[in-house]
């Protein structure tokens, strides 16, 4: 198929590398990259439905996009991701200019389904995601365009098993499905062998990696350690560990294997015990923080992110109270934070006599911001005076002549350079000052130039 496209993400990043392979496939099928919405020809929308307002957002977004149809009656648009897989047929009805609907199982076929939809007209295809042997859904085999060319995301497993009540994912991604051990490592030496320096491992709940597998039952821990001991791997990062899960083989494993980064990303949810059994997370504040303690003890240097969300169905003051205690004692380096949203089909969007005054919600929201930014900025301001080793990852979005790298724990470093640094170039930089967000710094030296063709090349100066 000739012609240009373009690929709006949503989400998180399963949807992002979702996203790469559906770019690999139509640059396979001989299509290239669009500079925006004007001159495509095709427009995928990868869409995300954890929250209602990423509902909303794709719904503006097609309707939008109505108005460029009408004008170029050739576009295709296609929808997929787990708002199609869980919308399916629904989003036809909403928009009946989209061509194509496919969903989070068969990513591989959006090709497929673009061609037969060009030839027969509009088609709806969504697998169940149910099947534990769908090994289709897997990415494995697909051709992947990534962003740059130094670091790449790995799915390990897709699917989850949990029952948090508020969560729609498992209805939408389907049941926990483990890659086997031996392919994850070969795709890893891949990535490295094409000049790859960083793998983050992608898993709704990555510490239970292996438990459906049945020859072998490898630990989440074996394949860091594994992944970590490949040659040319210098940084290894992983989201999403479960708290519950949280076993200390992993934490020994972050602790033992120098490419496994210093940052752990431990979704809270709540402060409050009586929440967090509502929520069926299977953890109470006091285990949280007593696995984080022995996550920091064991990993000088570890920084910790989180997800937390606020106003879940019967939060009182003293539960919200909780959180923000608890959030404190954590002393995180950042935070996504949430308002809880109601998702259909979810055992929380049935608690209605019990859901918490919007206002309210937003007033805690913001008395948690507060929280988290404090010790965002300690945490941020803790590394003035630091060398940091950084990758660099592009020019700054505000200042071209400011370059900007990522440290190990994740943080972002915007520094001055006089010469060209290509993306993926290893360099150390001395933190000079902070803010809540990112740090700033004078770079000391380059330690390693990237070792491939970066498509963006960076012009600092
Ligand atoms: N599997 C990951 C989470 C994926 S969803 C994990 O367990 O870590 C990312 C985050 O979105 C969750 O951690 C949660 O904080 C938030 N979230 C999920 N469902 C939500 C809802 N219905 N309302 C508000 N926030 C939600
Ligand atoms: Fe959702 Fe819980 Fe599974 Fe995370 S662990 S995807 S929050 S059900
Ligand atoms: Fe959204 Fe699906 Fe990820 S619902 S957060 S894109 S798994």
């Amino acid at each position: 198929m000739a012609g240009k496209y373009v690929i709006r993400t949503y989400g998180c990043q399963m949807n992002e590398h979702d996203s790469e392979r559906i770019a690999g496939l139509l640059e396979a099928d001989g299509m290239t990259p669009a500079t925006g919405l004007d001159d495509a020809d095709v427009i995928v929308l990868n869409t995300c439905c954890i929250r209602e307002n990423a509902d909303n957002k794709l719904y503006g977004q097609l309707g939008r996009l109505k108005a460029l149809k009408a004008a170029r009656p050739g576009l295709q648009i296609a929808v997929g991701g787990c708002l199609a897989q869980k919308d399916r047929e629904r989003i036809m009805e909403r928009a009946g200019h989209v061509d194509v609907v496919f969903g989070t199982h068969n990513v591989h076929r959006a090709v497929d389904l673009l061609h037969h939809a060009a030839s027969h007209g509009p088609i709806v295809e969504i697998l169940e995601a149910t099947v534990r042997d769908d090994h289709d859904a897997f990415p494995s085999a697909l051709p992947v365009r990534r962003d740059n060319d130094h670091a790449a995301w790995v799915t390990i497993q897709i699917g989850c098993d949990n029952t948090c009540a508020y969560c729609i994912v498992p209805a939408v991604r389907g049941v926990e499905i483990s890659r086997p051990f031996d392919e994850l490592v070969a795709e890893v030496e891949h990535l490295a062998g094409e000049g790859v320096t960083e793998v983050t491992l992608l898993g709704q709940n990555v510490n239970s990696y292996g438990r459906d597998l049945t020859k072998r039952r490898p630990l989440f821990a074996d394949l860091l350690r594994a992944v970590g001991a490949v040659e040319g791997i210098r940084r290894v990062r992983y989201t999403s560990p479960h708290p519950k899960d949280l076993r200390p083989e992993t934490i020994a494993a972050m602790a033992e294997v120098p490419a496994v980064c210093e940052h752990l990303h431990l979704p809270l949810q709540s402060g409050s015990d009586r929440v967090l059994a509502a929520m069926h997370r299977g953890y109470t504040a006091e285990r949280y923080l007593e696995k984080l303690a022995a996550a920091r003890a064991a990993v000088p240097d570890l920084a910790v992110s989180t997800d937390i969300i606020v106003g879940f169905p019967g939060e009182t003051d003293a539960d919200f109270e909780a959180t923000l205690k608890v959030a404190a004692a954590a002393e995180y380096d950042s935070a996504f934070t949430f308002i809880f949203s109601p998702r259909e089909g979810t055992e929380a969007a049935t608690m209605t006599d019990r859901f918490v005054a919007h206002d309210v919600a937003v007033e805690r929201f913001e008395r948690l911001r507060a929280v988290i930014d404090r010790s965002a900025r300690r945490k941020h301001a803790a590394r003035v005076g630091i060398i940091e080793e950084v990758v660099v990852e592009g020019p700054s979005k505000r200042d071209p002549s400011v370059l900007t790298g990522r440290t190990r724990q994740n943080k972002l470093v915007h520094f001055p350079s006089d010469r060209p640094l290509r993306v993926g170039t290893f360099a150390e930089v001395r933190v000079t000052d902070s803010a809540s967000h990112y740090l700033y710094g004078e770079l000391v030296m380059v330690t390693a130039a990237a070792r491939h063709k970066t498509r963006i090349p960076v012009q600092a100066g």
